[in-house]
């Protein structure tokens, strides 16, 4: 057989599997690797199993997956009711990798593209709304806990290019979340404050890009050996909330009573009260998480008297996503990765996840 027929064979075979759709001449196996949601009795696990790369939707991409980064998310939706039945379906909201293939009516990327995912199917741009925000990818829709998986062009953005495929995997969901969080109120100025909690992936997306931006990074954390750690990563005033949790005092006291410009609260329920009385004047409180629980309330004394705001951060959009990219590349910002784990080592890596023993983010090679 010539050469070109054997090209036709192989592009046929692809066609094929993809239900076509066009494709690079790339050597996608029949079968993937993949880890999904299995019930148990009254939670998930996940499980790594093997099954058919999926066929393409017309607005699909195949995209084979290079690092995939773990989210607090990935493990707190196996316990907390998700309020759909997960069982079966491909967890994992943030991978990089390539485009091997694409549905027919495809336009805006190509077979060859490095891509990662978005945490959100359909908020390409604009304003949030229900329909945008409806569907998260790896909760309600197949993610990306695989080596080939399939995802609509509207839940994947071109990856920064001077980014690794670890790198890039962190960006869709901590990292969107702190860009969001750090210019969804207003943009920060150069010599502004700002506060972050703990040393996780939000933070330290925070503490880097706020750097980068020429904030006054303050961190919180539970222990002094991760604070040195962050303080490589752009934070400038660190305080240990274990041994000083009233630590607003200690905000204001090194800002000469300034206070805090904007205030990342990660912490929810107990650190909510402490992060008002952190405030500057105008001050914003950015309502990220719920580590100690969803359950807070943002006291109004403080926040009246600051004639503060307190806005909520929900991730972003793809067109988030691309400014943060634009800056990522300009700024040269490596995304702080702490330990890269093999796909199948999922359990392992979930557990440190849980163990809170890191700074930065956790992720998985394919
Ligand atoms: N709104 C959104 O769009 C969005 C997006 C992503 C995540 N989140 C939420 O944001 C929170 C952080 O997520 P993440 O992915 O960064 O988590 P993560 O990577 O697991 O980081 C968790 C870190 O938070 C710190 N921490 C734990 N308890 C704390 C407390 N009481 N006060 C201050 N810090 C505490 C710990 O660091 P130290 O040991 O250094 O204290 C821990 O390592 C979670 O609640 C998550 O669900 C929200």
């Amino acid at each position: 057989m010539r050469k070109h027929q054997l090209a036709m064979v192989s592009a046929l075979g692809l066609w094929f599997l993809a239900g076509n759709a066009s494709s690079a001449a790339d050597p996608t196996p029949p079968t993937t690797r993949k880890i999904e949601f299995e019930k148990t009795d009254k939670t998930y696990r996940y499980r790594l199993t093997e099954g058919p790369v999926p066929a393409l939707g017309e607005h699909q991409v195949l995209v084979h997956m290079r690092a995939v980064a773990l989210n607090r998310g990935d493990w707190e939706v196996l316990t907390i009711d998700p309020g759909v039945d997960l069982a079966g379906r491909i967890g994992g909201s943030d991978g990089a990798g390539d485009i091997v293939a694409i549905g027919r009516a495809v336009r805006g990327f190509h077979p060859g593209d490095k891509v990662t995912s978005l945490y959100f199917r359909n908020w390409t741009d604009g304003l949030p709304d229900a329909r945008k925000t409806a569907d998260v990818t790896g909760q309600n829709v197949d993610g990306v806990f695989g080596d080939y998986v399939a995802l609509d062009e509207t839940a994947i953005a071109l990856m920064p290019a001077t980014l690794t495929y670890a790198e890039a995997a962190t960006l869709p969901t901590a990292w969107l979340t702190a860009w969001n969080a750090l210019r969804a109120w207003r943009k920060i100025r150069p010599g502004d404050v700002v506060l972050v909690q703990g040393t996780g992936g939000v933070s330290t997306a925070a503490i880097q890009l706020g750097a980068a931006m020429g904030a006054r990074m303050i961190v919180t954390s539970s222990s002094d050996d991760k604070l040195q750690q962050a303080k490589t990563l752009g934070a400038r005033d660190l305080i240990n909330y274990r041994t000083s949790p009233e630590w607003s005092g200690q905000v204001l006291s090194m800002t000469g009573a300034h206070g805090a410009d904007i205030v990342i609260d990660l912490g929810g329920t107990k650190t909510l009260g402490q992060s008002a009385k952190s405030l500057a004047f105008r001050g914003g409180i950015a309502i990220v998480g719920g580590l100690t629980g969803y359950d807070g309330v943002v006291p109004a004394e403080p926040l009246l008297v600051k004639m503060g705001t307190a806005y909520g951060v929900f991730v972003g959009s793809r067109a988030d996503y691309y400014q943060m990219s634009q800056f990522i590349n300009m700024k040269k910002i490596h995304p702080a990765v702490n330990r890269v784990y093999r796909f199948e080592q999922i359990d392992e890596a979930l557990a440190q996840l849980r163990s809170g023993d890191f700074v930065g983010k956790i992720v998985l090679e394919l």
